[in-house]
């Protein structure tokens, strides 16, 4: 095992350790939050690399720069513009068009900037292609915060928000062996395939190893059969997490290998690429795989109250644009926003100092607890 695989899937063991010991950590609160997300996230605070901020005016533009439009973002971008105006600053919060478009947000960024942005929060539609911006950034006393999703192969990123990244697909991993021992108890092989995201973004990479820490020694003891043999990062990916690329790397799954059935279970990343999955298999008439996801998207979730899709991940929106909020309203104030990990998420120059939540698995037998802090999720539950 390499030295990163290790490291995965430590931080993963530990991480389900913690959830399984436990009832679910509070997400919005730092302490639980730190002592609950694995070994990644030390009690103690660490500090900012000894980095001082300078305060700025409490109206000041906090820019914030969104990946596509879908409901994943949306909902994400309606609450920082609530949340940002409520703690008075004025947001300027931006949407790239379908995930795509660099060039569009590292222009959206510049603007940010040109227009005296204090603090600007990126979720980077590629990880590796806003170096020039955040160095600009960085050279203008603006602090850049990395939203979700981290900005690679440059120092000028100071924070990172996010959910436990390799956590997620340790959760994903988990529930889908116990999705598919509970659809099919007495069995003890399985048919599965695998799908990651987005090769842009560096989250789909922790995704999909933080879950193969878990399903690959079940590869290997023949547990798991992958019928198509695609197991690795390149063959599974989803360009652009564009659900048309995994519905068509899906029918061809089905077609190849599967001829009128399908697999027994799929690891899915997110809840748009596991309905893209269930369209594919609805399309021939073949039953549905005990399916993972990601978001509780009201897609997802309403897919989960349906029987279809078996699991989806609670990352709680508010929780996270609090934190988010809490970050620039610490450095408006001159303050070093408060981190729970210095020591996992390296961008290839440096470790960012990071807030980490912690995400929550959600299937049909407890989403109507887990939504009770998000109304639109809830009223989903509710026959
Ligand atoms: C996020 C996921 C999301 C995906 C597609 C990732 O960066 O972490 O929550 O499903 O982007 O929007």
């Amino acid at each position: 095992m390499n030295t990163f695989l290790a490291r995965t899937v430590g931080l993963v063991v530990a991480g389900l350790l913690a959830l399984a010991g436990c009832t679910p950590p509070d997400a919005t609160s730092p302490s639980a939050s730190a002592g609950a997300s694995a070994g990644a996230t030390p009690s103690a605070t660490p500090t900012s690399g000894g980095a001082t901020f300078a305060p700025f005016p409490a109206d000041s533009v906090i820019g914030v720069a969104l990946p596509d439009t879908t409901t994943r973002w949306t909902r994400v971008g309606a609450k920082f513009e609530a949340e940002l105006a409520a703690a008075g600053f004025t947001p300027d919060v931006r949407y790239t068009a379908d995930n795509v478009d660099v060039a569009q947000q590292q222009g959206q960024i510049t603007e940010m900037i040109d227009e005296g942005a204090r603090v600007i929060l990126v979720a980077a539609v590629n990880g590796t292609a806003l170096s020039a911006q955040v160095e600009a950034a960085k050279a203008a006393g603006v602090t850049v915060i990395a939203f979700d999703r981290l900005i690679n192969d440059t120092a000028a990123v100071d924070f990172y928000v996010a959910y436990n990244m390799h956590l997620v697909g340790g959760l994903q991993a988990t529930a889908l062996l116990a999705g598919l021992a509970a659809h099919q108890p007495g069995e003890t092989t399985y048919t599965i395939e695998l799908f990651s995201g987005s090769p842009n973004d560096p989250t789909a990479d922790w995704f999909f190893e933080g879950a193969m820490g878990v399903l690959q020694p079940k590869i290997d003891d023949g547990t798991l059969v992958v019928a198509s043999g695609q197991t690795g990062r390149p063959q599974t990916a989803t360009g652009n997490w564009d659900p048309a690329n995994s519905r068509a790397r899906m029918d061809t799954l089905l077609s190849t290998y599967y001829s009128g059935t399908a697999p027994d279970g799929v690891l899915a990343p997110n809840d748009i690429v596991a309905q893209s999955v269930i369209k594919a298999c609805q399309a021939v008439g073949a039953p549905i795989p005990v399916l993972t996801g990601q978001d509780s998207t009201p897609e997802g979730v309403a897919s989960i109250m349906s029987g279809a899709q078996n699991m989806t991940l609670y990352e709680s929106l508010l929780a996270l644009v609090d934190r988010a909020v809490v970050m620039a309203q610490d450095l408006q104030q001159g303050n070093a926003p408060q981190v729970n990990d210095s020591t996992t998420y390296d961008n290839g120059v440096k470790f960012v100092p990071s807030f980490l939540l912690v995400p929550v698995t959600v299937t049909k037998a407890n989403a109507a607890s887990a939504y009770q802090d998000d109304p639109d999720l809830y009223a989903l539950t509710q026959p």
